[in-house]
């Protein structure tokens, strides 16, 4: 690749020569030219600007000058196509993919550095249309520098990093922030294992490929959620798993096709009603077929009260975690303030030290201390989003911070229901045993599974989520 720089500070550019910029340009990969604008003056003061047509502040850099610098070092390189990339506050924010295209598809770069108020637009505009140039106007960011130099410099070294033969292992560059998934990159750590009281995180020195693998991923979606939620809009679905989309949940997204933010908290004392409206919602649709409605309405009536849901949120030995979904979808939630509405709760019942669960298959398993969850319910109109995983994950971890005699966690789900036990089994819950399960007075088959939580632990990433 072929790069002309033009600038009135052509010393600047002195820095290219260092590290392998220096080396690429010595294994013949790259060409690098730098030219003083101020040689195209015709005075002696070597003026290239002047003030601004329409009054105003600062001066303006002169079109005649610099159409003559841009013809000649087009002329000079004899390229069929030339990038013409102008650094300007006001051009398109530079982003790895347009990177990429560059380095993937140009042979000559010109880079037209602007200072003071910028360049006579019509500048971008004639090369614009002359065939076999593309002009870019590109910026590095929302923020205003002195000049084009910082912003032509970055844009060399983001471009030629990516030309073939430039690193030593090509792979090394997929794995980086904005390539492949559009995540931002997971932290990087090298020894001492212990640096000021600071450690490697364990996983990393396990020699376990896979959960090293399953770690990086992990901070990769947890950065990006963190730090630039723009870009989750941006992630294309087919990258995202089953357990990317629940850490994304836990962290308040649920990325395409669903396109919300969601939130797990506590249910306080005196949200009995909004309770009591969501889980006698979200029964029915959890019932099996053969259930008459009848039967369902009497046990909504008894169980799923306003009544019932005030003595649960009284009780200190229970706790209700709701899932709430933003009303807005993401793209035009930005400047709104989220409308939260509940869509999914879970109901655990972890009573003091020595606490039984009132399951008698599960007390045969597991003896005390052994927490319920009575309730986990979501709208099925998220089902797949991630959020029902991350909202029992959360669930298990908020447990364990407020009840911490808890070591284990059991729950009867019905036997024909194939989604839900599949949903259970992913998140360690072992069949223990079955019981009878009463829908008014209609018996129901129930499995009676549990999880262990020092031989399965719950995932870091549903840790302080809850609010
Ligand atoms: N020139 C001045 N500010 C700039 C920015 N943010 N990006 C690119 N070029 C610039």
């Amino acid at each position: 690749m072929r790069i002309d720089i033009i600038s009135i500070f052509p010393q600047f550019f002195d820095c290219l020569d260092v590290s392998l910029m220096g080396k690429a340009r010595d294994s013949g990969i790259l060409q690098t030219h730098i030219w003083d604008l101020r040689d195209q003056s015709e005075d002696v003061h070597r003026t290239v600007d002047r003030a601004p047509a329409g009054g105003g502040a600062g001066m303006v850099m002169k079109p005649d000058i610099w159409g003559k610098a841009i013809d000649q070092v087009i002329d000079e390189s004899g390229a069929n196509k030339t990038v013409l990339a102008i650094p300007t506050p006001s051009g398109i924010p530079l982003a790895q993919a347009r990177v990429r295209e560059l380095a993937e598809n140009t042979d000559h770069l010109v880079i037209a550095c602007g200072r003071y108020e910028g360049i006579d637009q019509r500048v971008s505009q004639y090369y614009q249309q002359l065939p076999g140039v593309e002009v870019l106007p590109f910026s590095l960011g929302d923020y205003v520098l002195n000049g084009g130099e910082v912003a032509a410099v970055a844009l060399v070294e983001a471009t030629c990093r990516l030309l073939e033969g430039f690193v030593g292992n090509p792979q090394s560059l997929l794995e980086e922030s904005y390539e492949l998934s559009g995540l931002l990159e997971y932290p990087a750590y090298t020894k001492p294992q212990s640096w000021r009281g600071l450690e490697i995180p364990p996983v990393l020195l396990s020699g376990n490929h896979e959960k090293i693998k399953a770690w990086r991923r992990e901070q990769s979606l947890i950065l990006t959620a963190t730090r630039r939620p723009d870009l989750i809009e941006k992630i294309n679905p087919d990258v995202l798993n089953k357990t990317d989309r629940e850490i994304l949940a836990a962290h308040g997204f649920l990325p395409a096709p669903f396109k919300r933010k969601v939130r797990f908290r506590l249910a306080r004392v005196g949200e009995e009603a909004t309770c009591s409206a969501l889980a006698s919602r979200l029964f029915p649709q959890a019932c099996p077929p053969y259930l008459p409605p009848d039967a369902i309405e009497r046990f909504i009536a008894e169980n799923l009260s306003e009544q019932v849901f005030k003595n649960y949120l009284k009780d200190p030995g229970i706790q209700i975690v709701l899932a709430e979904i933003d009303a807005y979808e993401t793209a035009e939630a930005q400047n709104k303030l989220p409308q939260w509405q509940p869509v999914g709760y879970t109901l655990i019942k972890a009573g003091s030290p020595g606490y039984l669960p009132p399951e008698e298959n599960l007390v045969k398993a597991t003896g005390e201390n052994c927490a319920y969850l009575s309730k986990c319910y979501v709208e099925p109109q998220w089902y797949g989003s991630g959020l029902s995983g991350a909202m029992l994950e959360v669930s298990h971890f908020t447990l364990q911070k407020r009840y911490p005699h808890i070591v284990k966690i059991g729950l009867g789900t019905n036997l024909g229901n194939r989604r839900a036990r599949k949903f259970y089994r992913r998140h360690g819950y072992r069949k223990c045993g079955q019981r009878i399960f009463m829908v008014a007075d209609i018996e129901n088959q129930d499995l009676v599974a549990v999880r262990d939580f020092t031989t399965c632990q719950i995932p870091s990433w549903a840790k302080n989520v809850a609010q």
